[in-house]
């Protein structure tokens, strides 16, 4: 049997949930994945690791990246031809840049998976100083960007710009950049820059210079250490003057949210995106056919809002009706209840204003900050029929037939996309079927990405979770494994006493 705590810890890297990554469906569902065919080299260039000889190997490298994948899982598959290409050409890169791969969800392997907190499949990790230093893998997946970024992260952390040519090749104007500029290489501020550049550089590109007058955005006059942001968007630039690593990191997280985030599939803008999804603020979100006649009004309009709440605990999203179908879906919205406002509060609890003109925008979201809101609640419809072995609860019928219920309840809660539970299915159609005499007991379903569970009762951290729910009200989670023996076993050991009735009932059945 196993204890409370270890569920919590076989979860981190239970290979038989799938994960609820949010930025998985907004962003990686919607990437545009090529598959290239993979030439078939003679020779591997990725190293293979395991339990017994991976801290060996590792403990020999100043640099050495390693994947941790699982043979199931899909986006693996499509990293492998890249991930062995980019080890091919960095195997003659100076120095040599090794990388190497671990089946993390085999069972000798998986206290690797726990050691290094690998949530997800595949997670790529940068070992510095034979193992002192990790590092998230954080660039592209494939293996030109591979490259690049690999050849990057092995270089000095922050670059130091001496002329125009070092400024062209090393500021990219369509990403961030964060400069340093120095009167001296020396003194507090520019060591505390380089301990900065050196424990962020796998999101952020850095570099310092000596001389403000090659940098064309900002004043070139400054004569006192300056920690200047270059940004695509906004106002192009921001300076600090404050070295404390604690406030620069602080200063690049906020101003690197863009006043208004677009929401677009592009590749320019996906960074931009990921930062905006992984804010800890709430997030004020704008969907809106960019056809609309009023669009103009409508995009001043949440500008000019955005910028009444900068720094405030807010951002702002704003995206094309066409690019945002899973966003909307993901928020049960349908395009005709468009324009939408959509806002997520820092507990993740939803409000959605439908079919809003422009001058709505400000004081809905005045509502919201006064909490004046009602929390917006996604539920499917009630089925009219429900009379397949497996009953399906949508947020409309939870309370009826799980939380309220007078039987014994199991309650699978799913995704469609999801793997495991397309195998659990036909599993729990059995146990429904073999219960079926049973008056007492309901085997039930609810998918999950359809219909939001606001009950603490349920925790739902991934797909599928399994609930029970005696008939007395004791909840109990299902951890065993997903077959019907066991299944059919947990729901006796839990439910309660039948009751006389019910029992002669089952007699005369037998
Ligand atoms: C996906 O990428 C391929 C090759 O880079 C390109 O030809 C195609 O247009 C892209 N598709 C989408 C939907 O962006
Ligand atoms: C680590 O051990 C595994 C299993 O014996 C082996 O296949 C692999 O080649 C080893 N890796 C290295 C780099 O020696």
């Amino acid at each position: 049997m196993r204890n409370k705590p270890e569920r919590e810890k076989s979860l981190m890297a239970d290979s038989r949930v799938c994960k609820i990554l949010l930025l998985c469906v907004f962003v990686i569902l919607s990437s545009n994945v090529s598959i290239s065919t993979a030439s078939e080299a003679e020779k591997e260039y990725v190293l293979t690791l395991d339990h017994l000889n991976f801290s060996e190997i590792v403990s020999k490298h100043d640099f050495i990246v390693v994947e941790f994948y699982a043979l199931w899982c899909g986006h693996c598959k499509h990293l492998a031809p890249e991930y062995e290409k980019a080890a091919s050409v960095l195997s003659s890169n100076e120095p040599t840049i090794v990388l190497a791969k671990v089946d993390a969800d085999n069972e000798q392997n998986k206290e690797l998976a726990k050691k290094y907190e690998v949530q997800g499949f595949p997670t790529i990790k940068i070992f510095r100083n034979g193992g002192e230093k990790i590092q998230e893998y954080n660039g592209p997946r494939e293996a030109d960007g591979i490259v690049t970024y690999l050849k990057k992260q092995n270089g000095p952390a922050s670059l130091e710009i001496k002329t125009k040519e070092d400024v062209e090749s090393v500021i990219d104007d369509k990403k961030i950049f964060i400069l340093g500029i120095f009167p001296k290489f020396s003194r507090e501020e520019y060591e505390n820059f380089m301990i900065l550049a050196d424990k962020l550089r796998s999101n952020n590109d850095f570099g310092h210079t000596a001389n403000a007058k090659l940098i064309s955005r900002g004043d070139s006059s400054i004569t006192k250490p300056t920690l200047r942001l270059l940004k695509p968007f906004d106002e192009l630039f921001v300076d600090s003057k404050n070295f404390e690593v604690d406030a620069m990191e602080k200063f690049i997280e906020e101003a690197s949210i863009p006043l208004v985030t677009l929401f677009d599939q592009s590749e320019t803008y996906q960074p931009f995106v990921n930062k905006f999804f992984s804010s800890p603020d709430s997030k004020v979100m704008l969907f809106l056919n960019y056809d609309h006649e009023k669009q103009d009004l409508f995009k001043s309009t949440f500008h000019e809002v955005a910028g009444l709440y900068k720094g405030k605990g807010l951002v702002f999203l704003m995206g094309d009706v066409k690019d945002s179908e899973n966003v909307l879906e993901y928020f049960g919205l349908k395009k005709d209840q468009t324009p939408a406002l959509v806002v997520q509060d820092t507990k993740g609890v939803k409000y959605v204003g439908q079919n809003v003109q422009a001058g709505h925008i400000a004081p809905w979201l005045k509502d919201f900050t006064d909490g004046k809101l009602k929390p917006y609640i996604k539920s499917e419809p009630i089925p009219e029929t429900n009379d397949e072995p497996v009953k399906v609860v949508v947020t409309k019928s939870l309370k009826d037939m799980v939380l309220e219920s007078k039987k014994n309840v199991l309650l699978e809660i799913y995704a469609p996309w999801c793997g495991h539970c397309k195998k659990l299915a036909p599993i729990l159609d059995e146990v429904a079927v073999s219960l079926e005499q049973d008056p007492d007991v309901v085997i039930t379903k609810l998918d999950g990405t359809k219909n939001d569970i606001v009950d603490d009762t349920f925790d739902v951290k991934g797909y599928p979770t399994l609930y029970f729910r005696s008939s007395s009200g004791k909840i109990v989670s299902y951890d065993g494994d997903r077959t019907k023996e066991d299944l059919i076993e947990f729901i006796q050991k839990n439910r309660d006493a039948t009751s006389e009735s019910t029992s002669d009932s089952v007699k005369d059945e037998l």
